[in-house]
This record gives C-alpha cells, structure tokens and sequence, in this order.
C-alpha cells in the first residue's frame, strides 16, 4: 500500500512529486459543477490536427487553442461566457502543494482542466503562454494512472513518472519551461474516476 502525503519528492531541480496530497473523490461534485457550465471539448491546435484529451477552465481566464493559436481568453468560446470561477478548495489546494516546495503565495488565474480517456495522451510541448515564470505550474491527477515525461532538451532524454490518483506535480525554476507530457492512458477502472484520469492545472496567467 502506498503511504499517505508525507514530504514531496524532488525529481530534478525544479521538478516536484507529491505522491497522495489529494483525496479526489472530494471533489467530483466541485468539478462536475464546473464541467456542467463549461463542458470539456476536443480543441484544434493552429496546425488544424484535433487534440486528443477534452480541455475546458476555471478561472479569469482559460486556455484556448484554435487556427488562431494557443492564448488565453476570458470567455469560454462555447458558450461565450466567462469561464466559471476555480472553486476556493482548489485553490486551495495548489497554494498548499506550491508552498510545499517553496512557492509561497501561490495565487492561480486559470484551472486547466484535461480530460483524457483510455488512448488519450498530450505530446511533448512546453508551457510558455504565462506572463509570469517565476510563478509554477501546480498539476493534480485524478482518476486513471498515467506516465508524465519531462525533459530540458528538445530531443534529450525523458525523464518518466508514474502519476497516479490524488498525486500533484510541481513544476518550476530551472523546470518551468521544460518539455513535458503524457504517455498514451492504458485501459483501466478508477473506482471513483471509471475509465478517466482527470488533470488539472493550475497557473498565474494573467
Ligand atoms: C499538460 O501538460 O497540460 C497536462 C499534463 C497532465 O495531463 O498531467
Ligand atoms: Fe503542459
């Protein structure tokens, strides 16, 4: 059996696990209300090819890609709202998972939030759309196990982890623009989740 949250794991410098920081099943009903309002969708990337993970928001603004290419937006373009606020438990959240690794006030403008099913993965690519970097990217895992990748170069050598259901990943400083993503989802059942993995990032946008 895996050991409750203890202290986090440093992967490399700027690269952080908490393995276990989160019970998920708190926060389904949260998340069902967000998806309701905004629910998650295939985007394009500018290249026209369709992603393969669903992505909606929470927050002032939301990550959007189309033809026009990646930016983010105050509206969802679905509905042509805003995009619902990020619930104060998960802000939370990300604030205690960033101080744990030495990001204090860590205040989030944007919740992305991915939705992948089994098959679903997200290619090597780095978060550079945040106006601020000295700020981390704060990444929960919900529901199916994944491996997540990162590496520094372009065609350097990966490293890989296994993410597994309530872990958070902190990634910043010499991390923040690394080239990072998620393997291909391998069929299974969460027994909270089904047959998803949810994961939600949080970042200083604006
Ligand atoms: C992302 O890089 O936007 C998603 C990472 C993940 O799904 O863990
Ligand atoms: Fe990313």
């Amino acid at each position: 059996m895996r050991l409750p949250f203890d202290s986090p794991d440093q992967l490399a410098d700027g690269m952080w696990l908490l393995p276990r920081f989160v019970e998920t099943h708190k926060l389904s009903e949260t998340l069902h209300d967000i998806t309701s309002a905004s629910p998650p969708r295939q985007m394009r990337t500018p290249w026209g090819k369709t992603m393969s993970a669903y992505i909606t928001n929470a927050g002032a603004v939301g990550w959007v890609s189309d033809h026009n290419g990646y930016r983010y937006s105050p509206h969802d373009p679905a509905t042509g709202k805003p995009w619902p606020s990020i619930p104060h438990q998960f802000s939370k959240i990300a604030a205690k998972a960033a101080a744990q690794t030495g990001f204090d006030n860590f205040t989030p403008d944007v919740c992305l939030i991915n939705r992948y099913c089994v098959g679903s993965q997200m290619r090597a690519h780095k978060d550079k759309d945040e106006r601020d970097e000295t700020q981390p990217i704060v990444s929960l895992s919900l529901g199916l196990p994944a491996t997540f990748f990162f590496r520094l170069e372009k065609n350097g050598p990966s490293q890989k982890v296994q993410l597994h259901d309530g872990d958070i990943v902190v990634f910043g400083g010499p991390m923040r623009r690394c080239y990072h993503g998620i393997k291909p989802i391998a069929p299974g059942n969460h027994q909270v989740w089904g047959s998803t993995r949810w994961n939600l990032t949080f970042r200083k946008a604006l």
